[in-house]
């Protein structure tokens, strides 16, 4: 009997212990826990939506399969501006239009598909409904607009951390780095 009742001791005393340990780390998790980035949405559009097929995952563009997409890092456009041009597409141009309907139900630049005629833009594989097209702006905009050349870190903010896709960017960062290193080691 008396053995039961130190066992019994002892597993309490242990339960307690683990209880204590669970609220503890639990605690230390939540503070550490950064807030998800709201232009998080936006950049799953960008992916989806493929707007980085054409214009490249930093936005700088270049020569994709609908013709040199314009860089969004020096756009000039605002939010607006840019809500319509993924809406309506660009006319005369390989930019796509991402609404459902655009140039036939809605009119766009105030045109529809008779008046677009060979300057029609071609539509794009995925429609995406207005919220999304605004979380993709906001994403531009939070992200590419007004950035300089594309960083290390912001392609592993893009792919994710030990991206291989991102082992170029390394290299050209690592001389400097080296450099750095000299001057604080002298
Ligand atoms: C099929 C290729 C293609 C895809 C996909 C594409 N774009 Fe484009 N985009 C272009 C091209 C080409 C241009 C340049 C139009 C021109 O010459 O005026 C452009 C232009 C733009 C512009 C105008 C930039 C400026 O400064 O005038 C914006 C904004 C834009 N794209 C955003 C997007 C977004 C956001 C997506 C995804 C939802 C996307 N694009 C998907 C090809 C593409």
């Amino acid at each position: 009997m008396k053995i039961s009742r130190i066992y019994l001791a002892a597993l309490i005393a242990v339960s307690c212990m683990v209880a204590t340990l669970i609220s503890i780390s639990g605690a230390a998790f939540s503070q550490s826990a950064t807030p998800a980035d709201p232009t998080d949405a936006g950049k799953h559009v960008f992916q989806r939506a493929n707007c980085m097929g054409c214009h490249k995952w930093h936005g700088n563009g270049g020569g994709g399969y609908g013709g040199d997409a314009l860089s969004l890092r020096q756009t000039q456009l605002t939010r607006e501006q840019i809500v319509e041009t993924v809406s309506c597409g660009r006319p005369g141009t390989g930019m796509p239009f991402f609404v459902r309907g655009s140039y036939d139900a809605t009119k766009c630049y105030d045109m529809l598909r008779k008046d677009a005629g060979d300057q029609m833009p071609p539509e794009a594989n995925v429609f995406l409904r207005p919220s999304e097209i605004e979380a993709v702006a906001d994403y531009v905009i939070a992200h590419i607009k007004g950035k300089g050349e594309p960083t290390y870190d912001e392609c592993t903010a893009f792919f994710g951390n030990g991206s291989r896709v991102c082992n170029v960017y390394k290299t050209e960062a690592k001389p400097a780095e080296a450099e750095q290193a000299k001057k604080a080691a002298q």
